[in-house]
This record gives structure tokens, C-alpha cells and sequence, in this order.
């Protein structure tokens, strides 16, 4: 458990949108290791965010100061998914996730996201059941649990997704994969570790560091809960 080596995700949708490219690489100078990019599109969620466009434009500020490139990690909140999946492929994503009810047919889409060359994940809802797991475990490079229904930011985290946390823990240890276990929703400084203690590995965390004047004392408090 203390070999595992932690991430952190800021999403973007609680930036300055006025500003993107300069939030981008302001909270990369803070320590980002990934960024979280939300797309939304007013049918599967209630609210309307990001295209491909946008996540074209600022791919190319996504890198830090050495030239290293810093993941776009897009988590898809939109039903269909595959052709949406395909252009943020295009875009410049690294990272594709979805949510398994907004797919007609899961298993073509991840496959589909693995050929265009990204990771691919799945997403759980709050209150959806991780069965889909047993027959996709070998296709996916991450799992996102949601921590608060998805659709907006500055949400509060909703206690039983540590729950679910454990339990996708358990299934990627027995997979014997490497999986990035994620968790999105309501992740601040004082709960980072009950999550990274029920067995996540990356976090997303919007309004915690895009509300505070200094994101990198944010990032820095965060990591310090996680070697703690
Ligand atoms: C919610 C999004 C989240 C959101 C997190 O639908 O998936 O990524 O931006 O925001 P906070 O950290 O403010 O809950
Ligand atoms: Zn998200």
C-alpha cells in the first residue's frame, strides 16, 4: 500500500474559463501530474461543459516547464459516447473514460478508445453496480469511482463510495493489472486519505484547488495527507 505512487487530478471545469490556458499552466507549475478534463452534454448529465475543440487548444499547454507532456485525462459524462470518444482521441486526450449505462456496447467502445493509442477507463456512478467489471477488467487501464452524482462541481463526497473504492481494489488486486483506481467528487485536503486508506491512487479535485488563491499549497497540503 505505501509503495503506491498517488496522483493528482485538478479538474478544470472549476477554473477560470475566462483564463483556461493560463489556469492550465498555473496549476501544472503547482504539481499536477494529470488533468482532469469534464465533458458534459446537457442529456446524460444535466449541464454542458467542453468539446473536443477546447481540449485540442489547450493539449498544447499541457506540459510542464521541462517539455514533459502532462496527461489529459478526459473523463467522458455524454450518451452515445463512441464518436465523441473517437474525436477526443483526435484531440489530444491520453485518458478516456466512460460511464458503461451511456454505451450501447461497452466493450466496442473500449476498444475502440485502446485503438485510437489512449488508456481507457470506466466510471461508477454512486449508486451503479460494478458488474460490468467481471467481463471488462482485462480491457481497462483505470476505473473512476464517482464521489458525488456527476454533473457539476463543488459537490459534497458522499461517504459510501469508499465503500466502493474497497471493493474495486479488491477486483484489481485479484486482476493481477495495473489499474489506476480513481476517485472524482468532493476530494479536499481532509478527505483525501480516508479515500487513498479504502485504496485509491489518483484524485480528482476541483473546486479544492481552483477555489483557493494558491494551488500549489493545495496540492502540497494534499500530498503531505497522503505520506502522512
Ligand atoms: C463532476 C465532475 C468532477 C468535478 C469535481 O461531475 O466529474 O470532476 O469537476 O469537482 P469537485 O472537486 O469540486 O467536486
Ligand atoms: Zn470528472
Amino acid at each position: 500500500m505505501s509503495a503506491r505512487t498517488y496522483r493528482i487530478a485538478p479538474s478544470i471545469l472549476s477554473a477560470d474559463l475566462a483564463r483556461l490556458g493560463d489556469e492550465l499552466r498555473d496549476v501544472i507549475a503547482a504539481g499536477a501530474d494529470w488533468i482532469h478534463f469534464d465533458v458534459m452534454d446537457n442529456h446524460y448529465v444535466p449541464n454542458l461543459s467542453f468539446g473536443p475543440m477546447i481540449c485540442e487548444s489547450l493539449r498544447k499547454h499541457a506540459a510542464r516547464a521541462d517539455g514533459t507532456k502532462v496527461p489529459i485525462d478526459v473523463h467522458l459524462m455524454v450518451q452515445p459516447v463512441d464518436a465523441l470518444a473517437v474525436a477526443f482521441a483526435t484531440a489530444g486526450a491520453d485518458r478516456i473514460s466512460f460511464h458503461p449505462e451511456a454505451s450501447q456496447h461497452v466493450d466496442r467502445t473500449l476498444q475502440l478508445i485502446r485503438a485510437e493509442g489512449c488508456s481507457a477507463g470506466l466510471v461508477f456512478n454512486p449508486a451503479s453496480s460494478l458488474d460490468v467489471l467481471d467481463w471488462t477488467i482485462d480491457q481497462l487501464d483505470l476505473i473512476l469511482v464517482m464521489s458525488v452524482n456527476p454533473g457539476f462541481g463543488g459537490q459534497s463526497f458522499i461517504p459510501g463510495a469508499l465503500k466502493k473504492i474497497a471493493a474495486i481494489r479488491a477486483r484489481i488486486e485479484a486482476s493481477g493489472r495495473d489499474i489506476r483506481l480513481e476517485v472524482d467528487g468532493g476530494i479536499k485536503t481532509d478527505n483525501i486519505r480516508a479515500a487513498a486508506d479504502a485504496g485509491a491512487d489518483t484524485f480528482v479535485a476541483g473546486s479544492a484547488i481552483f477555489g483557493k488563491p494558491d494551488y500549489r499549497a493545495v496540492i502540497d497540503a494534499m500530498r503531505a495527507r497522503l505520506a502522512a
